[in-house]
């Protein structure tokens, strides 16, 4: 298994381009095979999880060539419309291929999706906004069993704002005759660029980015060349990294308004953080002062996929700082683990109350989670001598070598 070895104590220096966003690659791919036209997508990342898409989208029949960061695909082969359980088990959002299969072949099975460990994972709004449309959904066997061909538009409301219950609506919807209404949708930065994608392929959507999303039935799209929107996940990641280590680091190709809950957390400590167009430039010496509270909240509030790596932050902050994660169950595995290098964390449900101390020393530690593997590399920078993170395939799925991107800013880390 691939580790980390990290030694820490390093300031960061330099620059970090960011590239396009996991999250909403993984949804424009799906999207792709809406068309039998050629799609390109520009500016993706090396990284396993959309490998995975990939490999489900290859097995239903699409042809995809990987030029640099380039994805070229054609899907006028799609004829399959079931998704292996292996495959389905090893990613999540191949429960969003759902409805663009629904869409193409009028039919889908999928088993029940895997992910990450970092809770249930549920996909009930995904079936109750389906049957909305009249999709006859049959659960068996450990597959759910679609069939959309009387499929009929309509005004559905979520439970609760899912960001894969959205793109999975916006998808099944694009070719039903009429108008259908979504409500409480997510308004993730990554719905507004399916939006955009979608529209570019001659969809009929607006009210991305808002709680209500509109989508008239159009007949076919038609295909397009696309650039995601850079991953805020990533940006957020390397500036908290920075905060932690001390340094001046500059971010390239980044869009501020999608961390802004990030970067007016920071702007609470020393921290020095200036954005000029597309770059963020991060200033930070010296131990920074806790953060009393940070609560993970739906899009704009702080997002679940920084908790973890705030986490960090705080275990080597001076004061005690209190985090609640109000969108996933157990989010705080990771908890454990940066335990073992000193900190001190104390986890009472969905709160954990972290108490900085002074300095973390290195040991061996076990990523259990993509963003939970990225906080313990974080926590490695930091912490005297060497530190060890094994399991990094967890971070693999979201992150081109973190290595690569933190030894050039000045980081000793080396990966296995
Ligand atoms: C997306 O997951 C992201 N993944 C996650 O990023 C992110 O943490 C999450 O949105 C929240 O922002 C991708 O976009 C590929 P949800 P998704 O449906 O769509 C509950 C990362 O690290 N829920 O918005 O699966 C669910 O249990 C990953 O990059 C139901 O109860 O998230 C959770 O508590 C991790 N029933 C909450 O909603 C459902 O049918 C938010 O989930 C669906 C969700």
């Amino acid at each position: 298994m691939k580790e980390y070895i990290i030694n820490g104590g390093r300031m960061l220096e330099g620059t970090v381009d960011i590239r396009g966003a996991k999250n909403s690659i993984l949804p424009l791919l799906a999207g792709s095979i809406l068309t039998d036209e050629i799609i390109v997508l520009h500016d993706c990342p090396h990284i396993s999880d959309v490998d995975s898409m990939i490999n489900i989208l290859e097995g239903l029949g699409s042809k995809i060539i990987r030029k640099d960061r380039d994805i070229i695909v054609d899907s006028s082969g799609v004829c399959n419309s079931q998704i292996p359980s292996s495959l389905a088990k090893e990613l999540r959002s191949s429960i969003f291929l759902l409805g663009s299969l629904l869409s193409r072949l009028k039919k889908a099975k999928v088993a029940y999706p895997g992910g990450c460990d970092i809770g249930l994972r549920p996909i009930d709004i995904h079936i109750a906004g389906l049957r909305e449309l009249n999709i006859d959904i049959q659960e068996q066997g450990g597959f759910i069993i679609c069939n959309s061909q009387n499929a009929k538009s309509a005004d559905v409301v979520l439970d609760l704002p899912s960001v894969g219950a959205t793109e999975n609506l916006m998808m099944s919807s694009v070719f039903i005759k009429g108008k259908t209404v979504i409500r409480n949708c997510a308004k993730e930065p990554e719905i507004v660029d399916l939006q955009k994608f979608l529209n570019a392929m001659g969809a009929k959507i607006r009210g991305a980015g808002t709680s209500v999303i509109v989508v008239e039935g159009v007949d076919k799209l038609h295909g397009v060349e696309y650039t995601p929107i850079p991953d805020r996940i990533v940006a957020g990641t390397y500036l908290i990294a920075t905060a932690m280590c001390g340094g001046n680091v500059e971010l390239r190709n980044v869009n501020s308004e999608h961390i802004s809950s990030l970067i007016s957390k920071l702007s609470k400590t020393t921290c020095k953080v200036y954005v000029k167009n597309d770059r963020i430039i991060i200033k930070s010496k010296g131990r920074q002062k806790s953060l009393d509270c940070i609560e993970t909240m739906y899009y704009p509030g702080f997002p679940t996929d920084l908790q973890s790596q705030i986490m960090a932050m705080q275990t080597v902050s001076r004061g005690t700082s209190v985090i609640v994660e109000n969108i996933f169950e157990t989010r705080f595995k990771t908890a454990s683990e940066l335990k073992k290098l000193g900190a001190d964390i104390t986890i009472k449900g969905r709160v954990a109350v972290v108490k900085g101390v002074k300095q973390l020393v290195g040991s061996e530690v076990i990523a259990t989670d993509l963003r939970g593997g990225a906080s313990l590399v974080l926590a490695g920078l930091v912490a005297d001598g060497e530190t060890i993170v094994k399991d990094i395939h967890h971070i693999d799925r979201g992150y081109e070598d973190m290595s690569l991107d933190l030894s050039a800013l000045g980081a000793n880390i080396r990966r296995t």
